[in-house]
């Protein structure tokens, strides 16, 4: 039997298994490190090496191998953990290396276009998969992490990917309460992603510079209302907790040169039941006070929220609500502790999936509308499934 299955079974059925009983040295695996949780980091850049430290630092994982196209990325994350030479992979595949090792689990913080291929690859090979957010950059991508999502469900397999505002109470308590009618009927909803930051960049020349700094590339990233706008979007899309219909707007590029992805966008989504959500994005606004915002109006109240700030309804059933404190960091630590939870206690449904196929495809839609500056419908979009196509020729591989 391949050893991670072994790892993963005894983590799956130790009786009552929680955290504290994993982490007793005594348990099946000798030393307490063994009893961890063994993770794989597939994508050593900013948020691969800051993520893989709070693994660490959580008490809960071992971060044994990882993954980057590039060596020097392996190499600051391979130093960090103490990590053999032999498992730092290098190269375009040098995660399905990672992937025939025997980590429980990986954590993938790679640019968006390779989330669908590396997430899928990473269930078939048996592994619980923690993928950051944006799930993907197009309808097939969005369309293969669902699948993989089933796949992991059929396998006894964890996915969870990481949105922080999913993880922070007062999120989750004010949608419980929308959910439950606290808002009435909703009337409207309103989101948006002003940005100081972002730059004025273009794509680099060459496929290994645009590995490297891939924002202003559009299949690596799928623009920035989809890799960064999304966590907008997302809040919007749980509040009204349905499909959009269609997209109308605008965008364009006021401050990014030609070859660049947009700067802003201002759209109008229709939901069913004609329920419209006014939606704006733009970056690279010197000295703007971020926001990812987001407010819903009801026969009976409304609901304000912001990642930077703080979440309440008012109206006829307030909700005090509170602070979000620092959300991108305690967000993320939530989001790691419940994936071990759900690992440990063998919580398969991964309920981050679905609603995040739901806000990507969203995000899609309103990139696609804005490019084409016409009326586009997400069925259309989906009877369309194009493919945003990166070139690695002369990539290695
Ligand atoms: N708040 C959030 O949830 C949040 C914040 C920041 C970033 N992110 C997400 O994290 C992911 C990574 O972003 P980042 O800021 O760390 O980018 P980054 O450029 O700093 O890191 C990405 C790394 O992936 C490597 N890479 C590129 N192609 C690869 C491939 N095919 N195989 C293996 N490695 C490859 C790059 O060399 C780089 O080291 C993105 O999806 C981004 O949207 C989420």
């Amino acid at each position: 039997m391949h050893p991670s299955t072994t790892r993963r079974q005894f983590l799956a059925t130790t009786a009552g298994a929680t955290a504290v009983t994993l982490l007793k040295p005594a348990l099946a695996f000798g030393a307490q490190a063994n009893s961890k949780i063994s993770l794989g980091v597939i994508g050593c850049g900013g948020r691969g090496a800051w993520i893989a430290r709070l693994f660490a630092e959580s008490g809960l994982y071992q971060v044994t191998a990882c993954s980057d196209y590039f060596q020097d990325r392996i190499e600051a994350v391979g130093e960090a953990h103490g990590i053999p030479a032999s498992r730092r992979y290098a190269g375009l595949n040098g995660y399905r290396g990672l992937l025939e090792s025997d980590v429980d689990a990986v954590v993938i913080e790679t640019p968006p276009y390779f989330h669908p291929e590396q997430a899928m690859a990473a269930v078939e090979a048996g592994k619980h998969v923690f993928l950051a957010k944006p799930i993907a950059v197009d309808v097939p991508g969005c369309l293969t992490i669902a699948e993989a999502g089933r796949k992991a469900a059929a396998k006894n397999l964890v996915f969870l990917v990481d949105f922080q505002t999913r993880a922070n109470e007062y999120y989750r308590e004010a949608l419980r309460r929308v959910r439950q009618g606290d808002l009435g009927r909703i009337v409207m909803a309103e989101a948006f992603y002003p940005w100081s930051g972002g730059g004025r960049g273009a794509p680099p020349a060459t496929a290994e510079e645009q590995l490297r700094q891939w924002y202003y590339v559009l299949p690596l990233s799928g623009d920035f209302i989809v890799e960064q706008a999304i966590h907008a979007l997302d809040v919007a899309t749980w509040i009204l907790d349905a499909d959009p219909v269609k997209a109308v707007g605008l965008g364009g590029r006021a401050m990014r040169p030609k070859n660049s992805i947009f700067d802003h966008f201002a759209l109008t989504y229709t939901f069913p039941d004609e329920v419209p959500l006014a939606f704006t994005c733009v970056q690279a606004i010197p000295a703007f006070k971020d926001e990812i915002r987001c407010r819903a109006y009801g026969t009976e109240g409304y609901i304000d929220t912001d990642y930077f700030g703080s979440v309440w309804i008012r109206g006829n059933e307030p909700y005090k609500g509170g602070s979000t404190g620092n959300l991108y960091t305690e967000g993320a630590e939530v989001n790691i502790r419940e994936f071990h939870q759900a690992v440990t206690q063998r919580h398969y449904a991964n309920p981050t999936v679905a609603p995040s196929v739901r806000a990507n495809l969203t995000a899609v839609l309103g990139r696609e509308a804005g490019y084409r500056r016409r009326e586009v419908t997400l069925a259309e979009l989906v009877k369309e499934n194009r493919r945003l196509e990166f070139d690695v020729r002369g990539l290695k591989g």
